[in-house]
Formats: C-alpha cells, structure tokens, sequence
C-alpha cells in the first residue's frame, strides 16, 4: 500500500498531500492543547466534530460569498482543500473581550465592545503568537497594504456570518481567530479563508446560561470538552453520520 506524504503535523492536524497539485488533504486529530501546547490530552472524538463543524462552516461562508479553502469533505476526520500560502498571522475578531484581551487591559470578561476589534498575532509558537501592529505587518512584509485591507474586510464578514448563525441557535460569539492563506489564480493572487473554523478557535458562550462551549472547557478544566462541542454540533444540526465516534480500530468477529 503507498504511504501518502505528510506535509506538515501541527498540535490539532495533519497536512497530507492531495491527489491533484494544489490541494491538500487535512486530517483533524484528537489532540488538545492550551498555553502554547504546556497543556495538552486526547480527547477522543474532538478531530471528527471539529472536522465537521469546520466544513459546516467553510461551506456556509461559501454560500455568502466569501472565498475559503474547503474543497470537500473527504471522511469523518479527513477534508480536501485547497494548498494556500498562509500568512503568518491570526486573525482574531473580538465582540465582547474575554481571554487575553481583558487579561492585557483588564476588562471583565464578557463586557460587549462597542465594535468588533481585530487584532493580529504573529504566528510563531517559540515566542508565543505575540501581538503585533500594523506597522510590524508592513515594516516585517507579512502582508501588503492590499492584503490587510482584504483581510480585515474578510474577517469581518467572517464575523458577522458566525456572529449571526451562532446567535440562531442561541450561542453567542464572544472571539475567534482566523487564519488567511494567498492563492494565485493565472497573474492574480486571492486572499481566502484557510486552517479551520471550529470550537477551537472560538469561545463560545451559551446566551441563556452563559455556559462556555469551547476550548476554555479544556484552558479551564470546566468539564468534558467532547460534550461541550458536540452541543454545539447537535445545535446547529451537523452531528457526524455515528453519534458515538469510532476512535479506535474495533475487531469484527
Ligand atoms: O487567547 P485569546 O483570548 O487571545 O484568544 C482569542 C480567540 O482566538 C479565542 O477564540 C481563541 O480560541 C482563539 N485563538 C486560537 N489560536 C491561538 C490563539 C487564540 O484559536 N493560537
């Protein structure tokens, strides 16, 4: 059997080569890490909802209009998509502050901002994805004037989709983080939406109860992180094909 080549293993996927130069297929592993990977377990079953909840949507972005990277799902924990050169940055859109945010200016959690804030971190685990400027974007050439002006009008939108299909089903969307990958299409290069969208990247906050349905339920030890993203998925009606996810290899007599 050919072994497929691995592009690239980060904390929560795997990259492998696609069939057809240009795409890539993304693997969504069990693995869960916080503080830059100090905290870190298996989760079983968050890659398949992750995997899911990530197509459910990229596809709905799609359906908006605005570019992402998702070709088509290919297995529960298994997605093609389109290779992109991803600019080192997270994206991080903000509505009420929470996490870093009211850790660095001292902002109760859950206080609504007057408008969505966007920041910008540099990606790079061996500092710490530290925040950067503007200008450290244009000084360092990470992204051009162009870029960022499409970046934080596509973040935006990004915003106000999640914003308005969480508020649907009774969740609000405190913050997320977006990665932004360049495509070239003949003389033209693209900005489009790349890396996943998930419970991971967002928090999360049940608006009734307050109740956290994200990544902090791991940060935070406030309960199975499993359930907390499987609310989410059952809420929005994208629950994989088996409820119970089959994590490992199971003999059939
Ligand atoms: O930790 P912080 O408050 O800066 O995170 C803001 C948002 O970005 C949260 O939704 C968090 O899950 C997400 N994030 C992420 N990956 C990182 C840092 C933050 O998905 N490396």
């Amino acid at each position: 059997m050919a072994r497929r080549k691995k592009i690239y293993e980060g904390k929560a996927k795997i990259l492998y080569e696609g069939p057809e130069p240009g795409t890539i297929v993304q693997y969504f592993k069990d693995d869960a890490t916080a503080f830059n990977a100090e905290k870190k377990d298996v989760i079983d079953g968050k890659g398949v909802l992750n995997n899911r909840l990530s197509e459910y949507f990229m596809n709905g972005l799609a359906q908006i209009g605005v570019p992402t990277h998702f070709i088509k799902s290919l297995n529960m924990r298994e997605q093609l998509v389109r290779q992109a050169e991803i600019i080192p940055l997270e994206v991080i859109v903000r509505n009420y502050a929470a996490g870093t945010m009211s850790k660095r200016l001292g902002i109760d959690e859950g206080t609504q901002l007057p408008r969505p804030i966007v920041e910008y971190c540099y990606k790079d685990d061996s500092l710490g994805d530290p925040l950067v400027s503007e200008e450290h974007i244009a000084a360092f050439g990470w992204a051009s004037q162009q870029d960022m002006d499409d970046i934080l009008s596509l973040a935006l939108r990004v915003n106000d989709f999640l914003s308005g299909v969480m508020f649907g089903v009774g969740i609000k969307l405190v913050d997320f983080k977006i990665e932004i990958g360049r495509v070239f299409e003949g003389d033209f290069q693209r900005l489009i939406v790349a890396d996943e969208i998930s419970p991971d990247s967002c928090r999360l906050w049940d608006i009734e109860t307050g109740q956290k349905l994200d990544k902090d339920v791991f940060r935070r030890d406030l309960g199975s992180l499993t359930d907390a993203y499987t609310e989410v998925a059952k809420r929005l009606g994208v629950l994989p094909q088996s409820s119970t996810p089959i994590t490992k290899p199971t003999l059939i007599n």
